[in-house]
């Protein structure tokens, strides 16, 4: 027998304890080859001053061991900590969500029984970067992160995953009818890299008809490939639509670290109740299990779990009168499951992990791109300014333009009110004026911006941020306004 895996287990807040003890029970009746060490995370370490949710000490142990077990963390919504979880993610280069939804017709109620679905989720970047700052009175920003390496690197795995696991389409969703350049980037690389794989179909749809057609015939997806919120939410949409948020499991993929959790939250409406589905830990453990490469425990696991949910044998979130036989609680569903270990299904399909080829994890690599030529052209820079006249900060701000930089426009909340404005308009206090590189000047220098704010500064104007507009390789690198 090799030597087991060790595998760092955390227990989280709310329902984690339960539906670890649960899921950690069936490894074990399993016989699953891994040695766990357990570390503490969330709402006990925030409380012991840990800002971030996670000891230092636990971080060795989670570096050491490489693969972790993760049961929900409460993150305070609104305020408070940063989410542990988002951090993990990043910290240890997690750049793939990936989180198969599937049905378990006719014994879990659904109204779609064929759906079989992959959600590959960039786990990175996008909003999720949590760089917020607060820029006037009424006016909140977030910064949406995407990078060309971010969204080529999910999207080959994307790619890889299909082919690795026999999967026929990819689909890409994203909003680049709004955010052209961001999402348009998504969009594009994702063009690029599905152009390398000509034997898997490949199509695009917008996020808001995706989502909806995720919820009403979930069957025509295979692999989707997508941002990190959208992929968020379209996987508890999934999950639902499949019968439960509750049965859906998740693994966190990096170069060198592996984290696997259920897709839900720690539910603290029913924590401690002993009604929580532990299915979706377990299904996470399966995945890791599989990437571990003892595939016997996880073909065990998978088929006594299949069996229990065919005998209807259902925790509350699942338990239907017509399709189950006994509404049952964490703990006996567990014990359901450890009594039909070495069991196989026989209406739902059994599954035989050993079978598949070991390929290993799946690996992706960024192809070299070329330098770009970065020219700056101009700046825009933000206002705080609580006047409902554009005309009059328009003509004060125009004063600063010199033949290098000249005030092109300005907009209120992204609209553009000068140098015409459009009537009846709605104003706010956040202005953006945009100067850009005169006609005989093309591009600028840091120099020019400097005594541009310096301008600012002395007519005692609250400018608020900046950002550069640049050309790359002669091509636009920026947004036009709207109305522009
Ligand atoms: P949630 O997923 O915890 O709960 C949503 C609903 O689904 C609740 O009605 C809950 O009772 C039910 N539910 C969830 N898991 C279930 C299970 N295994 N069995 C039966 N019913 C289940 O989402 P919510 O309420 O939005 O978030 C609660 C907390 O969890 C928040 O602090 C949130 O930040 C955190 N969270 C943590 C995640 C993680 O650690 N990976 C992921 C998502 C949310």
């Amino acid at each position: 027998m090799p030597e087991a895996t060790p595998i760092t287990v955390a227990y989280g807040d709310g329902i984690g304890p339960e539906i670890m003890e649960a899921t950690l029970k069936i490894l074990a009746e399993a016989k699953a080859n891994i040695k766990i060490d357990t570390i503490e995370v969330g709402a006990v370490e925030y409380q012991r001053g840990h800002s971030s949710g996670i000891a230092p000490k636990s971080w060795e142990t989670l570096r050491r061991n490489k693969i972790m077990l993760k049961a929900p963390i409460t993150t305070p919504q609104g305020g408070g900590y940063k989410s542990l979880n988002v951090t993990m993610r990043k910290s240890l280069g997690l750049f793939a969500n990936v989180r198969p939804v599937t049905t378990y017709h006719p014994f879990v109620k659904t109204m779609h029984p064929k759906m079989d679905m992959v959600i590959v989720r960039e786990n990175e970047e996008d909003l999720y970067a949590g760089i917020e700052h607060r820029q006037t009175q009424d006016a909140v920003q977030c910064l949406k992160l995407i990078t060309r390496s971010g969204s080529e690197k999910i999207i080959r795995y994307a790619f890889e995953y299909a082919v690795a696991n026999g999967r026929k389409k990819v689909t890409c969703m994203s909003k680049d009818n709004i955010m052209k350049m961001a999402d348009g980037l998504f969009h594009r690389v994702f063009d690029e890299v599905g152009a390398e794989y000509p034997g898997i179909e490949k199509d695009h749809y917008i996020i808001d008809i995706g989502a909806a057609r995720i919820a009403a015939k979930p069957d025509i997806f295979d692999v989707i490939v997508t941002q990190n919120l959208y992929g968020d939410i379209i996987s508890d949409i999934a999950a639902e639509v499949s019968g439960s948020v509750g049965l859906a499991g998740s693994s966190n993929i990096g170069q060198d670290f592996a984290m696997f959790e259920a897709i839900h939250g720690s539910a603290p409406d029913i924590a401690g109740k002993n009604m929580a589905n532990p299915s979706g830990l377990l299904n996470a453990a399966v995945m890791m299990l599989i990437h571990i490469g003892d595939k016997k425990a996880a073909t065990m696991v998978q088929n006594a779990w299949l069996k229990t949910i065919e005998d209807g044998i259902h925790t509350g979130d699942i338990y239907n009168a017509e399709t189950s036989k006994e509404k049952v609680g964490t703990r006996e569903f567990a014990r359901a499951v450890m009594d039909r270990m070495g069991e196989q299904p026989i209406k739902l399909a059994a599954v035989n992990f050993e079978l598949t080829e070991n390929k290993g994890p799946i690996r992706v690599e960024l192809k070299p791109r070329k330098a770009q030529k970065k020219e700056l052209v101009g700046i825009d820079v933000f206002l705080d300014w609580n006047g409902q006249n554009p005309q009059e900060i328009g003509e004060r701000i125009n004063a600063f333009s010199t033949d290098r930089l000249k005030l092109k426009l300005i907009t209120n909340r992204g609209l553009k009110v000068w140098p015409e404005t459009p009537a009846g308009v709605n104003l706010y206090d956040h202005w953006r004026c945009r100067f850009v590189a005169g006609e005989d000047a093309k591009t600028i220098t840091h120099q020019d911006i400097a005594s541009l704010i310096g301008k600012y500064a002395e007519a005692g104007l609250d400018f608020i941020k900046t950002e550069h507009l640049y050309n790359f390789d002669g091509e636009r690198g920026y947004s036009q306004a709207q109305g522009e």
